[in-house]
């Protein structure tokens, strides 16, 4: 083939590569030691001496050219490459968010977290305990004996563990009372806020897994009085002061005397919003804590009903439906 062929197929080849690696096999497949312009080279040996010479000079003047408009292509290609990479690595700093997307606490949770607040601010602590109880927690040591018509009241959802003890899902955060009493001596000033449940079936107004708060003082010299205030104090600061309170008598099997306690509606009406009394003088002592010696009070209410109050939802299942539409609006 003669050279001028030769250097135009090679420098076409040559801006033809699309990449630097297509490249170098080009470049190679022509100026390699087995490329086909190196190969020129061995032709020369048959030509006449100044034939030689000129055929030659041809032939690297031709290599060298190729060697050029390669360089010059590697180059670009290069440069390219890198380009291309650049704009796959680029972040746009000016980029702005029309609307700042920010997650809240669910309304169960700013209800519980509020409650605590008030709680603590009164001299309380948050104590706990677990979603999963022995009858001895739930029931007995609450002075509700297996025979008990209140356990009926209670609408227990059992965990079946087999003999020997019975396992429940708690049906009140009262246990949280017993484990309380159980380490720790008095005084006792505690809320214990957390899930509870039964076998209710979701309606406007139950949920069967549900959140109440539990409080518990247990000191010298406590009276009723002391929990009418301090029922009083924490509507008040939970609600605003124009809210009333009320205690009407009741029954449980863990208080004597017993009463469930009411808040007035802006109509003129009252709300059951939960129970409270005078800590049974067995329930202390089921604890190891001396009834003679020592006095306390208990409350405990339901946190999701609570948060239905003060936001007046018509219907509890609007806090376990999870629409964001409606939830974002807390
Ligand atoms: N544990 C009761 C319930 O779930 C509520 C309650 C009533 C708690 C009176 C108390 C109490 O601590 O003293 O229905």
């Amino acid at each position: 083939m003669d050279l001028d062929t030769l250097l135009q197929e090679a420098t076409d080849a040559v801006a033809a590569a699309p990449d630097l690696e297509s490249l170098a096999v080009v470049e190679r497949g022509f100026l390699g030691k087995k490329g086909s312009l190196t190969a020129q080279k061995k032709l020369l040996g048959s030509l006449e001496p100044d034939a030689r010479k000129a055929a030659g000079q041809a032939l690297n003047d031709a290599m060298a050219t190729v060697a050029q408009t390669a360089t010059e292509r590697r180059t670009t290609l290069a440069a390219s490459a890198e380009a291309e990479q650049l704009a796959g690595e680029r972040l746009d700093l000016t980029e702005t968010m029309d609307e700042l997307q920010r997650g809240r606490a669910h309304l169960v949770t700013q209800a519980r977290d509020r409650l605590e607040d008030v709680f603590v601010g009164m001299g309380f602590t948050v104590a706990e305990g677990p979603e999963v109880e022995s009858a001895w927690y739930n029931f007995e040591a609450l002075n509700i004996p297996e025979w008990h018509p209140a356990r009926g009241s209670f609408d227990t959802i059992f965990v079946e563990l087999g003999e020997p003890e019975q396992v429940m899902l708690r049906s009140h955060t009262s246990p949280v009372q017993i484990r309380t009493m159980e380490n720790q001596k008095p005084p006792i000033y505690i809320v214990a806020p957390g899930r509870t449940f039964r076998t209710d079936t979701a309606d406007a107004t139950h949920l069967p897994a549900f959140n109440q708060i539990e409080g518990l003082v247990v000191d010298r010299n406590i009276s009723l009085g002391d929990l009418a205030g301090t029922i009083e104090s924490f509507v008040h600061a939970f609600f605003g002061g124009e809210v009333e309170t009320r205690l009407r008598p009741s029954y449980f099997p863990f208080t004597e005397p017993s009463a469930e306690f009411d808040i007035s509606t802006p109509d003129g009406g009252w709300l059951e919003l939960g129970g409270c009394g005078v800590v049974n003088p067995n329930v202390l002592a089921n604890c190891g804590i001396d009834p003679e010696e020592w006095q306390g009070f208990a409350f405990g209410f339901g946190i999701d009903r609570l948060a239905v109050m003060r936001y007046q939802l018509d219907d509890i299942r609007e806090l376990v439906n999870n629409d964001v539409r409606f939830l974002r609006q807390f």
